[in-house]
């Protein structure tokens, strides 16, 4: 007997391709790929952090791969910001994890992360993990990563996704020349095959030839993870150029 929920739990958000062919849950385009999925469930399985947040919900892939491992984990919860959760995406993702079986995993805040971050930190959220996935201009994503890292506890870990797009790549490349945060290999068991490797440094490389990110363009991934590795006030005369 087909058992949805079952299945869902059984993939573990290991195998996408069958996952979204074989269940009758939406996912689109503007889903994490199934590596970056994968990636997602790896890091919180081997790191377990224990409180996690996302900017960027769409039809809750991402959500679903970090809460399944929250559940599998035994431990752990999770906060995922979309203002258009209900306009955009019909309510797919919450949708999602609720015929997951991970509604109790989850809290969801329908604003937009420059809305809802600011209020989390002031009310003293603190997290562990965060992946940045909203809106991907540069402003934005430097404002996610603002509030992110004041609610960050030494130690923790953010990830960026869309490696491919330039503004994500200038935002990661200052926060690692001017912020305490250090780049690091994702604990995911999946590789990056090499043909995909070559095309995705061979785009960052075409995009901004000349650009300092030298580090993130040799990423593999479509994902940047970082550390947190130290804390406290810096000079405001001493940011490098990034
Ligand atoms: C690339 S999609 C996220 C995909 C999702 N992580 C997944 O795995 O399916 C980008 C998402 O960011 C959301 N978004 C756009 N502007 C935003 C903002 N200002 N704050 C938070 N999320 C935003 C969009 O509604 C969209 O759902």
């Amino acid at each position: 007997m087909y058992d949805e929920r079952a299945q869902l739990r059984a993939l573990a958000l290991r195998d996408y391709d069958s996952w979204m062919e074989s269940t009758a849950l939406s996912v689109s385009r503007s889903s994490v790929s199934p590596d970056t999925a994968a990636l997602l469930y790896d890091f919180v399985r081997t790191v377990k952090p224990l409180n996690t947040l996302e900017t960027g919900m769409a039809h809750g892939k991402s959500t679903l791969s970090i809460c399944q491992a929250h559940r599998d984990n035994g431990a752990g919860s999770h906060i995922a910001i979309d203002p258009f959760q209900e306009t955009k995406f019909n309510s797919d993702g919450l949708a999602n994890i609720e015929r997951a079986g991970l509604k109790d995993v989850l809290r969801f805040y329908q604003e937009t992360s420059d809305e809802a971050l600011p209020r989390l930190y002031a009310e003293g959220e603190r997290i562990d993990f965060a992946f940045i996935d909203g809106n991907h201009r540069f402003d934005y994503t430097m404002v996610d990563f603002f509030y992110i890292d004041k609610m960050l506890r030494l130690d923790g870990h953010i990830a960026f996704d869309d490696l491919w797009i330039a503004s994500v790549r200038k935002v990661v490349s200052y926060v690692l020349k001017n912020t305490p945060y250090k780049l690091v290999r994702p604990a995911s068991q999946k590789r990056t095959p090499l043909g995909k490797r070559v095309l995705r440094m061979a785009r960052r490389v075409t995009q901004n030839p000349l650009g300092r990110d030298w580090a993130l363009k040799v990423v593999p991934q479509n994902v940047a993870i970082l550390q947190k590795i130290g804390e406290g006030p810096r000079k405001s005369w001493d940011d490098r150029a990034f």
